[in-house]
């Protein structure tokens, strides 16, 4: 009888400690998510450009993929809006260090490549974002487009949903006229591809009519 009691308070003082230690467990495997802290991000203001930006679709590439599973890859196209990106991704491995590829071309008779690259790795650059202009400029258009996406690593283990579009407003201030094409991509260490798609886009310049006019 003394020993039975004796067993109850042993399991009775022991369970809290059991309950607290599986809380913070199913808290360490919940894995925290912790938004990323990018005071020098650009605002993007709604000013007028002298361009429109017109995109015709996205796609996605080089599916399908070894360590991801694409779920869905949708350009919706919209009357008097841009064109929407509907995706997911379904991601199993856990990614501690992987990269985000962007390249741009320029289509005059084939697309030629633009000279604006980015080849970077994403947990140790939402650790320390550089100061460099395209890629905080592209970093930048993530926070407003996929917030929700922008939190620091581990990433993966875990299904990716995004539904976004781009605006005018994103843009650099000089932008040539003419059919761009922008290719994105992540990829592990290993140079596996999680997820690649390309934007097709044209810029178009405004005013020719108002010269027009004006003449
Ligand atoms: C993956 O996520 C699940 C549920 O969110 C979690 O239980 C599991 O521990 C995670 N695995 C790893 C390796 O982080
Ligand atoms: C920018 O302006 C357009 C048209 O006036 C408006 O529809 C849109 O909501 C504005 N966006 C922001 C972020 O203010
Ligand atoms: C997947 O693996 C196969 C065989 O190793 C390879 O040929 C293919 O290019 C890989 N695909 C991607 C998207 O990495
Ligand atoms: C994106 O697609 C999913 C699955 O088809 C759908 O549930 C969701 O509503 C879509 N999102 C938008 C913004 O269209
Ligand atoms: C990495 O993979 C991409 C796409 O699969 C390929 O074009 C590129 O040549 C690869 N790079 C290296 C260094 O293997």
């Amino acid at each position: 009888m003394k020993l039975a009691s004796k067993n109850v308070l042993y399991s009775a003082s022991i369970l809290p400690v059991v309950a607290a230690h599986l809380i913070v467990e199913a808290y360490c495997d919940a894995k925290p998510i912790v938004p990323v802290h990018h005071p020098k991000r650009i605002k993007f203001a709604n000013e007028s450009k002298p361009f429109t930006v017109h995109v015709t679709k996205y796609v996605c590439t080089e599916t399908p993929y070894n360590e991801s599973e694409l779920l869905q890859c949708k350009t919706i196209l919209r009357r008097n809006k841009p064109a929407l990106f509907n995706i997911s991704v379904h991601v199993p491995i856990v990614l501690n260090t992987f990269f985000f590829e962007v390249k741009t071309y320029y289509r005059l008779n084939d697309y030629q490549q633009f000279p604006a690259e980015i080849h970077t790795e994403v947990c140790s650059y939402f650790r320390h974002p550089s100061e460099d202009i395209l890629s905080r400029h592209i970093m930048s258009v993530m926070f407003e487009t996929v917030p929700h996406l922008m939190y620091y690593c581990p990433h993966g283990n875990t299904t990716y949903h995004a539904a976004f579009w781009i605006e005018d407003r994103f843009f650099p201030k000089s932008m040539p006229a003419g059919d761009f094409r922008m290719d994105v991509r992540f990829r592990t260490v290993r140079n596996i591809t999680i997820l690649a798609y390309r934007i097709y886009f044209s810029v178009r310049r405004q005013g020719i009519w108002k010269s027009l006019i004006e003449w």
